[in-house]
């Protein structure tokens, strides 16, 4: 049969056999935000699309470039989120959560939509955790933020993936500094690309992030922001390096680290791994404190970061770390006969209740079949019920892989009596 068409160029599926990975990774993620104080936030797939070009910034490849953008039927332009940090602040300054009290601390976990081209560990649609922190200027957020990624990526097995640390100063240093870059890049104005020539007036720091690889080589010998950033700055930059010290995370400086984004301001950081290629930034992110005032709020420094989940995944592969299987199918019913499956009905839904997988079958297969269906899933207990069981009330629950064979009552204590049973033989006990 001809399939009508295939998943979109740059998107992957999750299948039900590779899902378990990424709920590991993410309930890693979900334990330790809660435990640095975030709560999860949730925002809309799409947005308006001048959110997007102010928050982002006009001159970024991601809004010049990279947006999925449509009209809808109503005529308003949208735009799929290439990024988490955008709507958060969006949601933030909407429902006003200030007045809840600051620091608002919120994490999330988003699909995001970038078209750019794809190759090992970039998509154009790929997922991100993120966390976002408002109202605090304190150096001990950033670090704080910086610990928390570090912490993850700890627990994942990925200690050795790289901190990377730069700070890109506040406007009154970045003005000078784009004054510097204006003044180094006009000397190459021929070989500049387009995009580079109108960012050489409006935006001179994007041109050291232009994917282009000649501009890339100019943009390797352009003056470097550690020099330009004022007194404030360099202390605030300071401190950020004092408590990472003192919480022990290793990290090197890096002035040619700017991020591609224009809403960053002073510390800004990635986590790089050599593993997976090209595309080795595991997490990005850094401190923006004029992005809620950009989009129409009141002055609140704020910061976050964001970790690209597919590419997590793909350095746990590289780096051939286990993901814990789930749990197998504790008791599989195989059932002979309609009074069996109405028994098998209700003894499924009391070991469902005791919090253990339970399964059946629901595609009219003969005894064999059914067993060797419950072979093939693993399935850790089996019982097989037919008349004499149902006659007799009490069948025998089979330990699948020693072949033991333990009899139970088909009553309202048969739930319990088969976690006992499970959690006895787990643990090399008799009952
Ligand atoms: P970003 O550096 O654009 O920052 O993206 C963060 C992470 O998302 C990257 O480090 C990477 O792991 C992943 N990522 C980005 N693009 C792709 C792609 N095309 N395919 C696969 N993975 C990708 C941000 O998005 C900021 N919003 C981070 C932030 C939050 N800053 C402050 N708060």
């Amino acid at each position: 049969m001809a399939l009508i068409t295939k998943k979109i160029k740059g998107t992957e599926d999750v299948l039900p056999r590779q899902s378990y990975r990424w709920q590991f990774v993410e309930n890693i993620m979900r334990e330790e935000s809660r435990a640095y104080g975030f709560r999860e936030m949730r925002t809309p797939v799409f947005e308006h699309t001048e959110l997007f070009a102010r928050g982002v910034g006009q001159t970024t490849d991601v809004v010049q470039k990279e947006m999925y953008t449509f009209d809808t039927k109503g005529g308003e332009s949208v735009t799929l989120r290439p990024e988490g940090t955008a709507g958060a602040a969006r949601a933030v300054l909407e429902h006003a959560l200030e007045n809840e009290g600051l620091p608002i601390k919120a994490s999330y976990f988003v699909s995001c939509y970038r078209y750019e081209k794809p190759q090992a560990g970039r998509l154009r649609e790929f997922h991100q955790f993120g966390i976002e922190e408002y109202g605090t200027q304190s150096p001990v957020a950033d670090a704080e933020i910086i610990c928390l990624a570090q912490s993850v990526l700890d627990r994942l097995g990925l200690s050795d993936v790289h901190l990377e640390l730069n700070s890109i100063g506040c406007p009154e240093c970045r003005a000078k500094y784009n004054q510097a870059l204006r003044n180094y890049f006009s000397q190459y104005k021929e070989q500049l690309c387009p995009t580079c020539l109108t960012r050489l007036e409006k935006n001179p720091m994007r041109l050291l992030d232009c994917k282009s690889p000649e501009d890339h080589k100019i943009a390797e010998g352009a003056p470097k922001i550690t020099d330009y950033i004022c007194e404030e700055c360099k202390e605030h930059f300071a401190e950020v390096k004092k408590y990472l010290d003192a919480a022990g995370v290793e990290y090197t400086v890096n002035p040619t680290i700017v991020r591609g984004l224009d809403y960053y301001t002073k510390t800004v950081f990635e986590f790089v791994t050599d593993c997976i290629g090209a595309q080795g930034t595991v997490c990005g992110g850094g401190r923006y404190d004029g992005l809620i005032e950009e989009l129409g709020g009141k002055h609140m420094p704020s910061l976050g970061f964001a970790m690209g989940l597919e590419r997590i995944l793909l350095v746990m592969d590289a780096k051939g770390i286990e993901i814990p299987q789930p749990e197998p199918c504790a008791l599989y019913i195989a059932t002979m006969g309609d009074a069996a499956k109405q028994k098998a009905f209700s003894l499924l839904r009391q070991i469902r209740e005791c919090g253990l997988t339970a399964e059946t079958d629901v595609v009219g297969r003969g005894l064999r079949a059914q067993m060797k269906y419950a072979d093939k899933i693993g399935a850790k207990y089996s019982l097989v019920l037919g008349d004499n069981e149902i006659a007799e009330n009490k069948a025998k629950v089979k330990n699948m892989e020693s072949g033991e064979q333990t009899e139970l009552a088909l009553d309202e204590t048969f739930a319990e009596k088969f976690s006992v049973l499970t959690l006895t033989a787990s643990k090399g006990f008799e009952i």
